[in-house]
């Protein structure tokens, strides 16, 4: 089987990517597998990469990789001084790449339209769970708790007295189209709020300001078998380091003390199986397959928001879903193995 495995990317979570595709690359068998690294730059061009001493190759420049339309895994190679060559058919495409252009449906449409088989979430899930705005209005509609929010667009951005009033202090304001926290601001001032906007323009142009949940943050891993079956594991949590106030992009994967992960997550069997229902019912709602990882806050009164689905989790040293999973039973390997059954069915 040979398995095209795309990472780094366009989005701010180049990096992230990365780390998560060293290791799905290392838990890839090489009896089972015939893997070929596709590292996708920051300009987006997608290059033959190496995957040796388990490190994956960062080429800037050397043989470009384009899918053929309809071409059912057809892969064009197209080396540095232009000429195509052909290369081997891909059976299936592995996506690890994390937020714009690679968690939002875009890439997972490039696959649908070259006619190649997909490891991970299709189209229309890939993009409502990437765009909180969007998420949470499915949310809304499927009557799944989240917290309350306002949408902000360039030019119409909320007082800072509306976002007082309708949200309470603090609020969140979060690029509405981003993951791992880049460009999230923790805001309880008018000061806060102006620096809050200028940085979260810096990453979309639309923005939402969520209102603050005093929670603990309780994940758990969803993953769907090739008849249709979903499986979802038991849950982890997440406590940040109270010097980085909330989980930042450093406390993810910065500072190696950032946070502590706790799996299984010490809750009551009630709570579990209340979040682990939510997530099915989160991922029904935003229309995704394949897989997921629900990320939840839980409050003190025992109250369960969503907070939001990540189509293609992390896969770093540090990342819950394949803590999750391993709790519940299912190894690394076992992941990987079921997502491209799911993926060729
Ligand atoms: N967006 C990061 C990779 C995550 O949710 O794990
Ligand atoms: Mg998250």
């Amino acid at each position: 089987m040979r398995i095209g495995v795309l990472f780094g990317g366009r989005s701010a979570e180049h990096d992230v990517s990365v780390l998560s595709a060293t290791n799905v690359m290392s838990a890839l068998s090489p009896e089972a597998y015939d893997v070929v690294p596709i590292y996708v730059t920051r300009e987006g061009r997608w290059l033959l990469s190496s995957f040796e001493a388990g490190v994956p190759a960062k080429p800037s420049s050397g043989t470009q990789l384009c899918l053929l339309a309809g071409g059912r895994g057809e892969v064009i190679a197209v080396s540095e001084e232009g000429i195509s060559h052909p290369f081997p058919k891909l059976d299936i495409l592995f996506p690890v790449l994390h937020g714009l252009h690679g968690e939002d449906g875009a890439v997972q449409g490039m696959a649908e339209v070259a006619g190649l088989p997909l490891a991970g979430c299709g189209i229309l899930g890939s993009a409502n769970a990437l765009d909180k705005d969007i998420a949470k209005r499915l949310f809304n509609e499927a009557g799944i708790p989240s917290a309350n929010s306002i949408t902000i667009y360039l030019n119409s951005s909320p007082t800072f007295d509306e976002l007082r009033q309708k949200l309470g202090l603090p609020v969140f304001i979060k690029p509405a189209r981003q993951g791992s926290s880049v460009g999230v601001s923790k805001v309880s001032s008018e000061a806060d709020y102006n620096s809050a906007l200028a940085e979260g323009f810096r990453h979309d142009s639309k923005l939402i300001a969520e209102e603050f949940i005093q929670g603990r943050e309780i994940e758990c891993a969803v993953l769907e078998d090739e008849h249709g079956g979903l499986f979802v594991s038991r849950t982890g949590e997440i406590a940040p380091a109270l010097s980085h106030g909330f989980y930042t992009y450093d406390a993810k994967y910065i500072d190696a003390d950032g946070a502590a992960l706790m799996v299984p997550a010490d809750i009551s069997n009630e709570i579990e199986d209340e979040v682990r229902a939510l997530a099915l019912r989160a991922f029904s709602a935003l229309g995704c397959d394949g897989m997921a990882r629900a990320d939840f806050f839980l409050t003190a009164d025992g109250r369960i928001f969503v907070n939001e689905l990540n189509t293609i989790p992390g896969f770093t040293d540090i990342s819950m879903y394949s803590k999750v999973m391993g709790a519940s039973g299912v190894s690394y390997p076992e992941i990987i193995d079921r997502l491209v059954a799911h993926g060729i069915a």
